[in-house]
């Protein structure tokens, strides 16, 4: 419980973990398995306004354009959307909703208000159907990981989860941005479903996140913290709420710090139970959680209530 009071004053430690947990993160920080070289500064603790505006310059959404090697040798430039990411929710979004799936959502009676948003993020295998009253049933984005198109038990062909909506995926590539490493040896390939559900659905928006996107919002994180972070990307959540944050002028996030619901129940979805959902143990999850409590510009109620974040869009920040 101190945990989530802690996320709740934005003020936390590794050594506030479970010893499992914190033995998890230290054996990520050995392993390094990206090959994570951090060479920017480090700060103790920004100001909302100076988080806010490091993120801002990195605010640029990326996705693969199939212009560089070795996608642009493969055709790629032919099987991406022809329409960038960043232009498909013109003109501009006023209110958007990050719905976690984090096991707290059960019982919220959020759906009405989730709805209510103009669009809704939500992610992986995360449903609506039979959970309607507690993360409503509208789905706009929806931000997939490699594991999704790769695993064949997730029937990324043929479920209607990922139907009618835009879909982002994302891998975790080398830290050095060596493209062609990547595609070589991908954490999961989603190279090839992506290229045949392309060819199959052409009129569905779908995208690749660039792995450089995706390292940058890892910088950030990094930079405000003394202590060596995960050196692992972040979590989809963090990926998810930054790109609301491009796309729309105010964005809801819900449950992602947990609300006076929190639960070890890893998904409102599964019945599986796991403390490191929610603090982390190979993403930076408690280190992003902290950052976002930080830009929070919603009621103290509201938080422990909702377990709801309020954050301005990047447009409506000014540096
Ligand atoms: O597990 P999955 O990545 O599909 O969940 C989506 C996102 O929701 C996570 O990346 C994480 O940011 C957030 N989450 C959370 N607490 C949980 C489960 C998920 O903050 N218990």
């Amino acid at each position: 419980k101190s945990i989530v009071h802690g996320l709740w004053k934005g003020s936390l430690s590794m050594g506030m973990l479970s010893p499992r947990l914190q033995r998890a993160m230290k054996d990520y920080l050995n392993n390094n398995k990206h090959g994570v070289a951090y060479r920017g500064h480090r700060k103790a603790k920004q100001s909302r306004q100076q988080v806010l505006c490091e993120l801002k310059k990195r605010e640029k959404i990326r996705t693969l354009d199939g212009a560089e090697m070795p996608f642009s040798k493969l055709g790629w430039q032919k099987i991406v959307p022809a329409l960038p990411l960043s232009q498909i929710h013109r003109p501009g979004l006023k209110t958007c909703a990050v719905v976690t799936s984090a096991g707290a959502m059960l019982h919220s009676g959020l759906g009405k208000e989730i709805d209510s948003h103009d669009a809704v993020l939500r992610f992986n295998t995360a449903p609506t159907v039979g959970y309607e009253r507690d993360v409503g049933n509208k789905t706009t984005i929806r931000i997939i990981n490699s594991q999704i198109l790769a695993n064949p038990m997730h029937r990324f062909n043929r479920s209607s989860l990922y139907k009618n909506v835009t879909l982002v995926a994302w891998d975790p590539a080398p830290y050095t941005l060596n493209l062609h490493k990547w595609y070589s040896n991908p954490d999961y390939n989603l190279f090839t479903p992506y290229m045949e559900y392309r060819m199959r659905f052409p009129s569905q928006p779908f995208y690749i996140l660039h792995p450089k996107y995706i390292w940058q919002l890892w910088d950030v994180i990094q930079a405000n913290n003394l202590e060596n972070i995960q050196p692992n990307p972040p979590s989809s959540g963090f990926i998810g709420i930054l790109l609301m944050m491009s796309l729309c002028e105010e964005v809801h996030v819900y449950e992602y710090i947990p609300s006076l619901r929190q639960t070890d129940l890893c998904h409102y979805h599964e019945r599986y139970y796991d403390a490191a959902c929610t603090l982390g143990a190979y993403h930076p999850l408690l280190y992003e959680k902290m950052l976002i409590q930080r830009m929070n510009i919603g009621s103290e109620d509201e938080l422990k209530r909702k377990g709801k974040v309020t954050l301005p869009g990047f447009n409506k920040v000014h540096c």
